[in-house]
Formats: C-alpha cells, sequence, structure tokens
C-alpha cells in the first residue's frame, strides 16, 4: 500500500487532505492526524473494518482499548450514556485540550473501541486539523496514538511515516505536536475520580476543579498493582537501550552519569541531558531536551530523543530526570517507563552503581 503524506498547513492541499481523509475514512480505512499531544491513527467509530484496521497497523493488542476523539457540537450521548456533573465541569474547562475522560459506554458502540468494557474513553483534542477534520465529516473518530505497539507516541508526520509507511494509506501533516506527551486519563465512572494515566493536563489543573481527584495506585507503587487503564501495564515508550536515570539534584546527576559513562566505556553510549549540562559529558550521542528551566519544552521533545537513541544504534543510555510538578508527573512517568525503574544510585563515597 502506498502512503500519502500531505501537508496541511498549505491551503490548496488541505483542501484535498480533508476530503481524502474524510472519504477513507467514510470507507473503513485508516488515517493519521495531528492532535495537540500525540499524532493519532484513526478510524471511523461506525465502521467494524475501520476499527479492525487500527489494531492490525500498530500490532495493538485487541484488549487494550481506543479513544474515541469528539468535536463542539458533537452528541457525546452517541458514544457514553451518562455524564456525571463533575465531567460536565471539566468539559467546560479543560475541552478541547489534552484530557481524556472515562464514562460509562453508550449501548450500541463496538466492542472493538471499548475491548469489552462497560465504559468508553472520549477527548476532544484542540489541534485544529484533528478538529476541522472530524467537523467537516461531522464523524467522532477512534485513535490511539499512531506509533507500532511498543515503541514511543509519535509527535511529527516523520514519526508516522517511520512507523506506518505502507500500513495505512494516509498521514496528515499538522507540524509538530505541541504538548508531545499523551492526553491525561481520568475515570469518571468512580467517586472520587481517579488519574489512570498522567499526561498533558496536570494534577494540578485538575484539582482546579475536582479538588479529591487521586492517582490511580497502580501508576506509583509496587510492581504487583496492576494499573486500571489496560494500556499503561504494556512495555511502553521504550528505546532499544536500557537506560538508566540518574537521580536527586542536577549536580549530584551529573556526577551518576558520568559515573556510569566511566563503567559503560566500549559501548555506545547516549545521554539525554539538558542545555546546561549537554556539553558536561563524554559520550557517542548526547541529546539534549533543552532548557531544564522549561519543562513544557523537554516533554515536547522526549518522544523524539527516544526515536533518535534508536535510529543511533545507541546500546547503553543514561537520562537525567526533573521534579513532578506540573507537567513534570507525566514526563518522569514516561521516563521510568522508558528506564523500566532502573536508576543510577550515587553512594557516601561519591561512587556510582547501575543497579536494577
Ligand atoms: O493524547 C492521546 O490520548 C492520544 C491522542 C492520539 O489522542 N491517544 C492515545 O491513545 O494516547 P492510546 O490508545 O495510545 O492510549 C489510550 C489509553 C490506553 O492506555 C488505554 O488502555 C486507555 O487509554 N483506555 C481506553 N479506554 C479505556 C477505558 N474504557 N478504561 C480505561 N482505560 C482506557
Ligand atoms: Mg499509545
Amino acid at each position: 500500500m502506498e502512503t500519502r503524506w500531505v501537508k496541511m498547513e498549505e491551503t490548496e492541499e488541505a483542501e484535498e487532505g480533508y476530503a481524502e481523509a474524510i472519504r477513507l475514512l467514510l470507507a473503513g480505512q485508516n488515517v493519521a492526524f495531528p492532535t495537540e499531544t500525540v499524532y493519532g491513527l484513526g478510524g471511523y467509530i461506525g465502521t467494524e473494518e475501520g476499527l479492525r484496521g487500527i489494531f492490525q497497523a500498530k500490532g495493538r493488542p485487541s484488549d487494550n482499548p481506543l479513544i474515541v476523539h469528539v468535536y463542539p457540537g458533537y452528541d457525546i450521548s452517541q458514544v457514553a450514556r451518562e455524564v456525571p456533573a463533575s465531567a460536565e465541569s471539566l468539559m467546560a474547562r479543560y475541552w478541547p485540550g489534552p484530557m481524556t475522560l472515562i464514562l460509562k459506554k453508550a449501548e450500541g458502540l463496538s466492542p472493538l473501541i471499548t475491548a469489552g468494557l462497560d465504559t468508553v474513553a472520549v477527548r476532544m483534542p484542540s489541534h485544529p486539523v484533528a478538529l476541522e477534520l472530524m467537523r467537516r465529516g461531522q464523524i467522532a473518530i477512534a485513535a490511539p496514538s499512531a506509533n507500532l505497539s511498543g515503541r514511543p507516541s509519535p509527535t511529527t508526520a516523520a514519526h508516522v511515516y517511520e512507523d506506518m509507511k505502507g500500513r495505512i494509506p494516509l498521514i496528515l501533516d499538522g507540524g509538530p505536536c505541541e504538548i508531545g506527551l499523551e492526553s491525561t486519563i481520568i475515570d469518571m465512572t468512580v467517586n472520587p475520580p481517579m488519574v489512570l494515566r498522567p499526561g498533558g493536563l496536570t494534577l494540578e489543573e485538575i484539582a482546579e476543579v475536582l479538588p479529591d481527584v487521586c492517582m490511580d495506585p497502580g501508576l506509583t507503587v509496587q510492581k504487583d498493582v496492576v494499573p486500571k487503564a489496560p494500556g499503561m501495564k504494556y512495555r511502553h515508550y521504550a528505546p532499544k537501550a536500557p537506560m538508566w536515570m540518574a537521580l536527586g539534584t542536577p549536580d549530584a546527576q551529573e556526577t551518576q552519569i558520568r559515573q556510569g559513562l566511566q563503567e559503560a566505556k566500549g559501548l555506545r553510549r547516549g545521554v539525554l541531558t539538558v542545555d546546561e549540562h549537554c556539553r558536561d559529558y563524554d559520550a557517542e550521542v548526547v541529546l539534549s531536551l533543552g532548557s531544564r528551566r522549561d519543562p513544557e519544552g523537554m516533554a515536547a521533545h522526549l518522544f523524539d530523543a527516544l526515536r533518535r537513541f534508536d535510529e543511533e544504534q545507541c546500546e547503553i543510555l543514561f537520562t537525567e530526570t526533573i521534579g513532578s510538578e506540573g507537567i513534570g508527573n507525566a514526563f518522569m512517568n514516561r521516563l521510568r517507563k522508558a528506564c523500566g525503574g532502573k536508576t543510577l544510585k550515587g553512594d557516601n563515597h561519591g561512587g556510582t552503581s547501575i543497579s536494577d
């Protein structure tokens, strides 16, 4: 299958891009499109082939449900049978935006979307191309992130092309994603509402509307507590090489990584760092996510950097870390997954040991 790549900033091509995308979606085919978080791999919720095609193209396990994307004016009762008042308040404040709500599903919604659950994930993205596509087609679109299962989510059309070339007929290119981490998923069917995946909308922002919101304990504590969002249990976001995180103050982190680099001499070593430190490391590949003072910018570049370490064929990776305030919460959640929890531990003698 040939994969067309259409740039949506140029008006003439964009018109054609929308028309072609809508034709394909209604015919049960799949189209990748930009959102403000990451690129989505879309299928029209009204076609079984379109929904099946998503799982095939990604190599996604069928027990992992999809997010339904909607647009302003869409009648939510088509997909959700109950919208609690607290969910209405969140929608009014944060939609369109990087927030996905878990609601009780409407009768008649395909079990392919919900993986047989009684609930459905719904989100209204803010990217103008995503909104325009749905508004013009008058359709809700089911879409996971447009990466091959297990790879970092795509934050540019080039990332989508890398993973989906030959697998889907069309990619709408809306430029690099502004947020670069996936949406925050909040389960509104439990009391108090629970964050199942930290993301582009921060806990602090949610708490402004829902002061009693809590976090899924499966996200933070011991490995034997299974996270509630089916997708959170899979190995995700991981570069091919093993990756270790440094902890503590920026200086302590630098010391730990320098020591780790020493111990890993002879391997092709990669370091994920910040502008403030990027000249301090002697490694084969050093990538900066931007200034430590700009965590939003760091988040926006994380998935691209993880992909680049694979391209560079690094054999061992080290990364700096940031605090978990604001976007730092979602950023560190993805980074911990990329590292499989492995940390570099400095000891009292100034030495460092690589530990699992
Ligand atoms: O930012 C985003 O959310 C992106 C863009 C494309 O919108 N989408 C995205 O989709 O990240 P995906 O499929 O990669 O992640 C969806 C997550 C999975 O972890 C899935 O298990 C969870 O949402 N999910 C979907 N339906 C659910 C449900 N009914 N209950 C609990 N978790 C659900
Ligand atoms: Mg995903």
